[in-house]
């Protein structure tokens, strides 16, 4: 044995109970009681919470996005995974138009196996077909543990949009190799529309920005990615989920027993359109932008339920700097905020309230993410599966503060945020990487996990 994790409450989806741990060769080897402790490391959990480690599996790190590049690199971003809990990361290579995603998806592979504190994964985001090539080397990309893809409704000048001619190739294509596609849904012209009027009138504040994309711009989109993947019968991934009409569309189309799912992020459920008219609000610029209170009130509601299947971040950082660009022009404000080290205290400190269950929060953050994403070694506690392992002082009192976070960004979104109850250990395959306010782990230590495709 390697670890004894000792004494602790372990939280799966669906059950609670007391038990010990035994962990070798970064496993989870046995749980159960009184296991031989020579020789390994104890961890004594009583009073304490033993959860997996959280699938984030929506993070843009060292992405070129606004005229910049997103605040957190592979290091630092999975470094603040490991403080928050986080054990897996997700990110989104963007293919360069006319490239190849095979070159690109290796690029990036080549740079986490040097920086990664945890375990990686990639979904490609594709926004060139060349000719249909593309949609060859995505049966390669499969074959690599790839399997799922992104497209954008929307950044055109970023040279990230696809046309739904695109995007239903791409549906159709995902369905016949086993992989899926995630969709950023909103419509790029009611913006464009909108944008367009409003510098005519003068009106630059980042309450614009929310204006310009309000719930039904987003709602279009979601319907509309939705009806393409009904009417293909193509499973679909709805990323960062923020209104809710399009809500409601997703889950009807679920409850009819479509392969739809639904994510949505903690700032959708922490934050309102509101903080856009505040003297900060272009800290709080991402796309889609936060909306009313209605819309909040339906994500929590779909939280609590089940219609919402994941929670992950969209972690993508800009420095003060950066956002200050937009000081008198929304758009010019880099789209995107902080979130990774944040996701699992939120959703944790939810369930210490009582607004949701422990069980729930464990399923909406790990165990969701790696059945719906083909982390077959990932998202529970279970012999053979990974020891990825969180432990949880549900007495702990944490403030956020940028200070005391373990990004590359000056600011973030969180600050002052209380929390009761907070992360004290995760562990990457049974390597403890952070403990008590500090990063102990090392650049490098994560895998690239290689991901089954659907059905399989
Ligand atoms: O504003 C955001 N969300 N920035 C990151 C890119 C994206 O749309 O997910
Ligand atoms: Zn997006
Ligand atoms: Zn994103
Ligand atoms: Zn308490």
């Amino acid at each position: 044995m390697d670890l004894i994790i000792k004494n602790g409450t372990i939280i799966s989806p669906t059950e609670t109970y007391k038990a010990d741990i035994a962990v070798r060769d970064g496993k989870i080897l046995a749980i159960g009681s009184e296991f031989p402790e020579a020789g390994a490391k104890i961890v004594d959990a009583a009073g304490k919470l033993v959860l997996p480690g959280a699938i984030d599996v929506h993070t843009h790190l060292a992405m070129p996005f606004g005229g910049t590049v997103s605040a957190d690199s592979y290091f630092s971003g999975t470094r603040a995974a490991a403080c928050g809990g986080v054990t897996t990361v997700f990110d989104y290579p963007v293919q360069r138009k006319g490239n190849t995603i095979l070159g690109l998806i290796n690029e990036k592979k080549e740079i986490c196996a040097q920086e990664a504190c945890v375990d990686y994964a990639f979904h490609c985001c594709i926004t060139d077909l060349n000719d249909g090539a593309i949609l060859e080397e995505m049966q390669k990309a499969v074959e690599e543990g790839i399997t799922s893809f992104k497209c954008f409704f929307v950044y055109k000048k970023e040279g990230m949009m696809v046309d739904d001619g695109t995007f239903a190739k791409l549906l159709l294509r995902a369905k016949e190799i086993g992989a899926m596609i995630n969709i950023h849904a909103e419509n790029p012209d009611l913006i464009d529309l909108k944008i367009a009027q409003f510098k005519k009138e003068g009106k630059t504040s980042p309450w614009y920005h929310y204006l310009s994309r309000p719930e039904f711009v987003e709602a279009e989109g979601d319907k509309r990615a939705i009806h393409w993947a009904k009417n293909l019968e193509a499973p679909l991934y709805l990323v960062h989920m923020a209104d809710k009409e399009g809500l409601e569309a997703a889950i009807t189309a679920k409850t009819d027993g479509y392969d739809i799912y639904v994510e949505t992020c903690p700032q959708y459920l922490e934050f309102t359109s509101e903080v856009y008219k505040r003297e900060d609000g272009r800290n709080f610029v991402c796309s889609p932008p936060m909306k009313g209170q209605e819309s909040q009130d339906a994500l929590w509601k779909a939280v609590k339920t089940g219609g919402i299947d994941t929670i992950a971040t969209d972690h993508c950082p800009f420095q003060s700097a950066e956002k200050d660009w937009g000081k008198d022009d929304f758009t010019k404000i880099p789209n995107g905020c902080a979130g990774i080290e944040n996701m699992y205290p939120y959703m944790l400190a939810a369930a210490n309230e009582g607004k949701i269950s422990f069980n729930r929060a464990v399923e909406l953050c790990s165990a969701n993410p790696a059945r719906i994403f083909g982390c077959q070694e990932k998202g529970s506690l279970t012999v053979g599966k990974d020891a990825d392992i969180v432990i949880y002082d549900p007495e702990k009192d944490f403030t956020v503060s940028v200070a005391t976070m373990h990004s590359d960004y000056d600011h973030t979104i969180w600050e002052g945020k209380q929390f009761h109850g907070y992360p004290v250990m995760t562990f990457s395959r049974g390597r403890l990487v952070y403990e008590e306010g500090k990063f102990v782990g090392e650049a490098g230590w994560g895998n690239f996990v290689k991901r089954a495709g659907r059905g399989k």
